[in-house]
């Protein structure tokens, strides 16, 4: 993996992983159309809560790194990200997944960056080590995400896991 040696790549990648998070918090509302199966009205209202969660962390950094907020979709991304209409459970969790491994390791080349590079967009030691800790949070929290997906989408072929 090539380690992310400019500030405007970091910053790009972070302003991608905000659209990501937020368009994944959306997950909630799809809970109507799985209700007939209680297990995965929780496991999808547990990535979507998580994801609001994601989605502040990395408004707070995009905040102070000074990187404007994304109001449409950065370069790279669609628009809307998700269309689950007519799938069955497995088939969305699934889709889902995909998700959950590249937001997984888009925040570990954000934690390999080049550390000239997180020093360059966080100069305060304490905002630094604030931001590392909070990365690895989110590494942790989508390696499980992506588990809950495996264990949901249960006999589909898993296409990619690392
Ligand atoms: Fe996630």
């Amino acid at each position: 993996m090539a380690v992310i040696k400019e500030k405007s790549v970091l910053a790009a990648l972070l302003k991608r992983m905000y659209w990501i998070e937020a368009e994944m918090e959306q997950l909630g509302t799809w809970e109507a159309r799985i209700q007939f199966m209680g297990e995965n009205i929780e496991a999808l209202e547990k990535l979507s809560h998580d994801s609001d969660k994601h989605w502040n962390i990395l408004q707070k950094w995009l905040l102070i790194a000074d990187i404007p907020i994304p109001m449409t979709a950065p370069p790279g991304l669609p628009a809307k990200i998700f269309d689950f209409n007519g799938m069955p459970p497995e088939r969305i969790f699934h889709e889902i997944m995909k998700y959950e491994i590249l937001a997984r390791d888009a925040y570990v080349d954000i934690l390999n960056a080049d550390s000239a590079v997180i020093e360059d967009l966080f100069p305060d030691e304490i905002n630094r080590k604030e931001f590392i800790q909070d990365i690895k949070g989110l590494i942790k929290d989508e390696e499980e995400h992506r588990k809950i997906c495996v264990k949901q989408s249960g006999g589909l072929k898993i296409i990619k896991t690392r």
